[in-house]
C-alpha cells in the first residue's frame, strides 16, 4: 500500500506471523531512473520473501524495472493493476490497464521476459460495473506467464465505496480453477477471511487498510485460521514496542524530518488501537504526537500514551 507498507512495517507484520507482505507501488520510470525516496520503497532487507509491486504502463520501463527488482533482491515481481487513483489511471497505469487487456497481457510478457522470479498480478473486478472484466484479465495475464492472481472484489469506478464483493471474485476462481488466487478488500478479522475464502473461493486473503497501526493483525487471522480458536491481542507493552520500532526504522530509513512526518498517520492509527483496546485515554495524545516536531518528544508520549491506556491507569 503507497505511503504504508514501508520496510518497517513489512519487516514488523512478518515478526507477527504475517506470511506474505508486498512494498508500496513502485512507479517502474522512477525506480529505473535512481529515485531515491522510489528506491526505498522497493528495499526488502530482512523481509522474505521480498515482493515488489511496480506499476507503469510502458512495457520498457516495466521490464527494466522488473530486472532492477530482481538484482536489489526481489524474490517476487507484482504488477498493478488495481490502484485507481487518477494520477495512476490518467497515465493509464494501474487499474486503467483493464481497460486494455491486450496492452495489460503484453505488460505481463514483458516482466515475464524480463526477470527470473515469479510475476504475479493485482487487480480489482473490473473499471466499473458494466465492465467486471477480472476473469478474463485474469486469464490473459496468466497465459502471458502470471503466476498468482490478487482481485480487489471492488470495481475502479467505486474507488473505496460500498462493500466488498467477495462472491464476484468467484468468476476469476471458475476462470482459473488452479492458478492461486488472493482475495482483498474489507478483511479485518478471521471471520471475515473466512466468510471471504468461502465467497470467493480464494486460496489466501489479502489484508489492507484494517493493518494500518496494527501490524499484529494478519498473523493474528492467520493463526486464528490455521488453529481455529481466537488468536489473543498482543499487550499493550507488545504494542507499544512494536510502534516505537517502526518509528524508529522510519527515523533510520528516511530521516528525522521525513521519517517523522512519514511516521505520524502509523502513530496516530495505533493510537486509535490503543484506545480501542485499552480505554479511550490515549486519543488525548493523538494532536501532540501528530504535530510534534521532535523525535525524543515523539517516543516520550507515544510511552505515556499507552501507559494512560493501560488497564491500571483505568481502574485508578
Ligand atoms: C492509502 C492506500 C494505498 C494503497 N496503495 C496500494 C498500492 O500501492 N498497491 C496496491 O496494489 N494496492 C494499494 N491499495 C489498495 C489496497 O491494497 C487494497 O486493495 C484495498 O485497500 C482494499 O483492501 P482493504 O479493504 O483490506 O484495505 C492502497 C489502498 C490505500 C487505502
Amino acid at each position: 500500500m503507497s505511503g504504508v507498507t514501508d520496510l518497517a512495517l513489512r519487516r514488523i507484520a512478518m515478526e507477527f506471523g504475517a506470511s506474505y507482505v508486498v512494498s508500496e507501488m513502485v512507479a517502474s520510470d522512477e525506480f529505473v531512473r535512481g529515485h531515491e525516496e522510489t528506491r526505498l520503497r522497493a528495499e526488502g532487507n530482512g523481509v522474505s520473501p521480498h515482493v515488489v509491486q511496480l506499476a507503469g504502463c510502458e512495457a520498457g520501463w516495466l521490464a527494466d524495472a522488473a530486472r532492477l527488482a530482481e538484482q536489489s533482491g526481489a524474490d517476487v515481481v507484482d504488477l498493478n493493476m488495481g490502484c485507481p487513483a487518477k494520477k495512476v489511471t490518467g497515465g493509464w497505469a494501474g487499474s486503467a490497464l483493464m481497460r486494455d487487456p491486450d496492452h495489460a497481457a503484453r505488460l505481463v510478457e514483458a516482466v515475464v521476459a524480463a526477470t527470473a522470479r515469479p510475476v504475479t498480478v493485482k487487480m480489482r473486478l473490473g473499471w466499473d460495473d458494466a465492465s467486471q472484466n477480472a476473469p478474463l484479465l485474469a486469464h490473459r495475464a496468466v497465459e502471458a506467464g502470471a503466476t498468482v492472481i490478487t482481485v480487489h472484489g471492488r470495481t475502479r469506478q467505486q474507488f473505496y465505496k460500498g462493500r466488498a464483493d467477495w462472491a464476484a471474485i468467484d468468476a476469476v476462481r471458475q476462470a482459473l480453477p488452479a492458478t492461486p488466487l488472493v482475495a482483498n478488500g474489507d478483511i479485518a478479522d478471521a471471520a471475515d477471511a473466512r466468510r471471504c475464502l468461502a465467497l470467493s473461493g480464494a486460496d489466501a486473503v489479502m489484508v489492507g487498510r484494517a493493518a494500518l497501526g496494527r501490524p499484529w493483525l494478519p498473523g493474528m487471522i492467520a493463526a486464528e485460521l490455521r488453529s481455529g480458536k481466537p488468536a489473543a491481542e498482543p499487550s499493550l507493552d507488545v504494542k507499544l514496542a512494536a510502534t516505537l520500532r517502526h518509528y524508529e526504522g522510519l527515523l533510520s530509513m528516511m530521516g528525522h524530518d521525513a521519517g517523522l512526518r512519514h511516521a505520524r498517520k502509523h502513530l496516530a492509527a495505533a493510537i486509535e488501537d490503543a484506545a480501542r483496546h485499552g480505554g479511550g485515554l490515549a486519543l488525548g495524545y493523538k494532536a501532540a504526537i501528530c504535530t510534534a516536531t521532535a523525535a525524543a518528544e515523539v517516543r516520550r508520549l507515544l510511552a505515556e500514551a499507552f501507559k494512560t491506556t493501560g488497564p491500571a491507569s483505568l481502574a485508578a
